[in-house]
Formats: structure tokens, C-alpha cells, sequence
């Protein structure tokens, strides 16, 4: 396992690289330079033709708890350089398949990075919420476009407006998930598809997901920068502040005076 940094590890092997959130005791939430690590390998392997198909995996009880809110809090992403934006534009424009594991729950980004990924696996015990709201934000990832493209508009606005968490059941019936498996089996499935991808023609891969994408590929830009701009912003005003307070404070926000 060649380790980029102890909560990203990353590992290739028979073309596929492995992309491991390892940070359990924090429940996989994602700092700076966890972003930056992942956006480093993405952008490594995009160009490497030793890769040729890539996973995303958490541990059987937890993906991701979205972005580290205290790293958030002490270094907010301010400029399209900042590491979270160059996550977002590495996975979203990825020409490789990229499939994901998913177990326990998968928070903000923890989801939204879901959309961008070809084929997703998922342990019963996922929980996939988008609470953008809930900590006075707005959705990134280009999820406003695409959860509502995904699931219908009324879904959509069960899971962005009111931030309600989506069963496995739900996130399988709307197309967010390929599988609904048992969780320890999920990273072994995600693997063994990817070696399947990974012994097919790698120039037939990319142009069928080139053309599969296309149609979106320009929106979805847009998208992700319209909504960078404004996550920003927010994340400095009062609202975002009360929940992220709150939640280090470990108590509920008072959005009364915001
Ligand atoms: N940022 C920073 N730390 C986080 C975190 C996050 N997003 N999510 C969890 N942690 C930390 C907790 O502060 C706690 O740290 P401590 O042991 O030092 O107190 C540790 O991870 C365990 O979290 P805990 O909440 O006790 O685990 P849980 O199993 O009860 O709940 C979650 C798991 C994921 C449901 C819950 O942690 C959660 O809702 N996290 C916040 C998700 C969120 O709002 N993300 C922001 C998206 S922009």
C-alpha cells in the first residue's frame, strides 16, 4: 500500500488504483489535504495507462462524514485552486470508470462525490444525506443539478431541502446505487468490477463514458462553479457559523436569529 497521507491511502494494482479514506476515528470526515491527496491521485492517474479503473472505498461502518467541519472552520476553501474545488473538477471530469464502495453513512460530499462515480456498491447499513441545508449552506458537487436529474424534482426536495437521509432501498430504487450488499462485501464486489473494467479495452472505456457524459459534461462545470461560489460565501455568514459552532459544541444550531 503506498500511502500518500495516513488517512488517504492509495494502492494500484493490475490497473486499478485504490483510493482508501482511512481517518475512522473521525469518521472518514475529509480535510484539506485529504482533498488534496485524492485530487493529486486522480489527476496522477488520468494520465497514467497503468490505470485504468479506480475505487473509492470508506470501512464497512462508515464512508464518509462529509467535509471535516472544523478543518472547514480554520481553513475554508476560498479560491477554485482550494482542494475541495480541485477534487470536485478531478472526479467530475475523470475519463477512467471510477466505481465506489459505500458502507454506513455517507454525508455531503460523502454522497454528492457518488454522482460522479460510474458504478456504486452498497452495504445495507448506507445512509446517504445531503444536509447542505441544515448547516446553512447550499449543495456543491453540482448535486443541485444532478440529484434532481437523478431522483425527480419531488425527491429531490425531500433530500435537499430537508436534508432527510436516503435508505439504501431508496438511493437503489433512484439510481444513486448499482448493489445493495452485505457491508463486509461491498469492497470485494467494488473491486472485482473494477478488475472486470480493467481487462477491457481501456481507449473503448473512455470513449463510451466521454459520450455517455457529454450531454451534461458542460452544465455540470457550470454547476460546480456556480455552486463553489456560493458555498464560499456561505460558509462565512452567520448560518453556517451556528450549525458548525453547534456542532463542535455538540448541541443543536439556533438558526432563530439567522
Ligand atoms: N467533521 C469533523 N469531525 C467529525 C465529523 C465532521 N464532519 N463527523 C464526525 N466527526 C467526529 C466527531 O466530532 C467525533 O469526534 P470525537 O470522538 O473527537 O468527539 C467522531 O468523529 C465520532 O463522531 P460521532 O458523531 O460521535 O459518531 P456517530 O457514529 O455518532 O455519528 C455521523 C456519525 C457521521 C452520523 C455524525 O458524526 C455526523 O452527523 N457527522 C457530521 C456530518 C456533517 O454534518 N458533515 C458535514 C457535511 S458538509
Amino acid at each position: 500500500m503506498t500511502e500518500t497521507l495516513k488517512d488517504i491511502l492509495t494502492h494500484t494494482e493490475a490497473g486499478v488504483l485504490t483510493i482508501t479514506l482511512n481517518r475512522v476515528d473521525k469518521k472518514n470526515s475529509i480535510t484539506a489535504a485529504m482533498y488534496a491527496a485524492m485530487a493529486d491521485a486522480l489527476e496522477a492517474a488520468s494520465g497514467d495507462s497503468a490505470v485504468r479503473a479506480v475505487v473509492i472505498q470508506g470501512h464497512e461502518t462508515i464512508f464518509s462524514a462529509g467535509n471535516d467541519i472544523g478543518d472547514f472552520l480554520k481553513r475554508p476553501p476560498s479560491t477554485p485552486d482550494s482542494p475541495v474545488f480541485r477534487f470536485l473538477r478531478g472526479i467530475s471530469t475523470f475519463p477512467k470508470p471510477v466505481i465506489a464502495s459505500v458502507c454506513g453513512p455517507a454525508v455531503g460530499i460523502g454522497t454528492t462525490l457518488l454522482l460522479h462515480c460510474d458504478l456504486v456498491y452498497a452495504g445495507d447499513n448506507a445512509a446517504f444525506s445531503m444536509p447542505f441545508v441544515n448547516l446553512g449552506l447550499c449543495p456543491e458537487a453540482a448535486s443541485s443539478l444532478l440529484v434532481p436529474q437523478r431522483m425527480g424534482y419531488a425527491r429531490a426536495a425531500e433530500a435537499l431541502l430537508l436534508g432527510e437521509p436516503l435508505t439504501p432501498e431508496t438511493a437503489l430504487e433512484t439510481g444513486l446505487i448499482n448493489r445493495i450488499v452485505p457491508p463486509l462485501e461491498a469492497n470485494a464486489l467494488a473491486q472485482r468490477q473494477a478488475h472486470k473494467l480493467a481487462a477491457k479495452p481501456l481507449a473503448s472505456l473512455i470513449e463510451t463514458k466521454r459520450l455517455m457524459k457529454k450531454g451534461n459534461a458542460a452544465a455540470v462545470a457550470e454547476r460546480i462553479t456556480e455552486e463553489s461560489v456560493s458555498f464560499g460565501r456561505m460558509l462565512s455568514e452567520p448560518a453556517a457559523r451556528e450549525a458548525f459552532t453547534a456542532f463542535m459544541e455538540k448541541r443543536k444550531p439556533d438558526f432563530s436569529q439567522v
